[in-house]
């Protein structure tokens, strides 16, 4: 496996570098590259070996759809957000306004444990779990304990009950239980991701879910100015930051290694002047990476 991703990164650069003059020039992002009008940059990648290790085996382009993976399922990527660091997801069964969605088909959101530290959804998205049983693991000790339910930058169950989608599923279901604790659970439940950790429709038992965001300080009016999608933050270690502006600074691409967890900056050799080279040294004995250097 490891042989046939340094092989295939090699030939990338040698690819490149064959198209080039002169051979092997400085300032050459090998990795970035595009799915249909969505730039793919550091710290993600659609090839092996390109980005950050945590941000490995994630997203996909298929007929210029951008997709994003994880346990819990596949999900459209709307947008990425460089400079919030932060990526807009679309379920193709998440509920919004409109419709609601229900028999458990919604991925939710689950990473694997692994990827926790890099993928987390943003403390502003709301998380409106639709139909859930009373014995959901949500509302265990109801009545007596606090519901975890709560409304999320503005945004709850309370005013989701307005939009047209919910007329549509019957008003006697919300009638009787929706905005009234006292004879069951609520036929929605808000919370913020950190609330549970996991949106697992199955294990939290529960019919469907929608999510929503909002990006501060933009004043919403009601459930149908929200945006309806699954707004997620992405970080890095500053380490790595610095591993990659340094791999940058040196006219490299930061990618991984073949274990798919190491690092590594994926070098040109440069021509031009002894500083650069010396550069390069003092990279590869700091950071004892591997560089690959292109031997045009
Ligand atoms: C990308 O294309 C989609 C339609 O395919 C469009 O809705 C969206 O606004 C475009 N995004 C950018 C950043 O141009
Ligand atoms: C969701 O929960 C179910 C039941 O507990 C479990 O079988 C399944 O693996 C979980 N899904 C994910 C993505 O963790
Ligand atoms: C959410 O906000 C609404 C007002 O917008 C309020 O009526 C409701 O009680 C709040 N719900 C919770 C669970 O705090
Ligand atoms: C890099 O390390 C080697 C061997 O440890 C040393 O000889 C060389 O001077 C170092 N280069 C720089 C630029 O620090």
């Amino acid at each position: 496996m490891a042989p046939l991703i340094y092989s295939g990164l090699l030939s990338i650069i040698i690819t490149l570098s064959a198209l080039l003059q002169p051979p092997c020039a400085a300032h050459i992002n090998a990795c970035r590259s595009f799915c249909g009008n969505i730039t793919i940059d550091y710290p993600f990648g659609l090839q092996q070996g390109c980005g950050h290790p945590g941000f490995r085996d994630l997203l996909f382009c298929m007929n210029d759809m951008l997709m994003f993976h994880i346990s819990s399922g596949s999900y459209r990527v709307l947008e990425i957000d460089y400079a919030y660091k932060a990526l807009t997801l679309h379920d193709l069964h998440l509920s919004t306004c409109e419709t609601i969605v229900l028999g458990g088909k919604g991925n939710g959101f689950d990473v694997e444990p692994w990827r926790g530290p890099y993928l987390a959804p943003d403390s502003d998205n709301v998380f409106m779990l639709i139909g859930c049983s009373a014995r959901s693991p949500l509302f265990q000790g109801f009545p007596e304990k606090h519901l975890p339910c709560r409304n999320v930058s503005g945004m709850g169950c309370e005013e989701y009950y307005r939009c047209p989608a919910w007329s549509l599923l019957g008003a006697q279901r919300i009638g009787s239980q929706g905005s009234v604790y006292g004879s069951g659970p609520p036929e929605c439940c808000a919370l913020p991701f950190e609330a549970v950790k996991s949106i697992n429709l199955s294990r939290l038992e529960c019919e469907g879910y929608s999510s929503a965001y909002s990006i501060a300080p933009l004043r919403m009016e009601g459930p149908g100015d929200w945006t309806y999608g699954i707004r997620v933050k992405y970080s890095i270690q500053s380490n790595s930051d610095e591993f990659c502006r340094a791999c940058e600074a040196t006219g490299g691409t930061c990618g991984y290694g073949g274990d798919g967890i190491r690092q590594l900056c994926i070098g040109f050799r440069i021509d031009q002047g002894r500083k650069r080279k010396m550069e390069l040294d003092e990279y590869i004995n700091r950071s004892a990476s591997d560089l690959l250097i292109c031997t045009g």
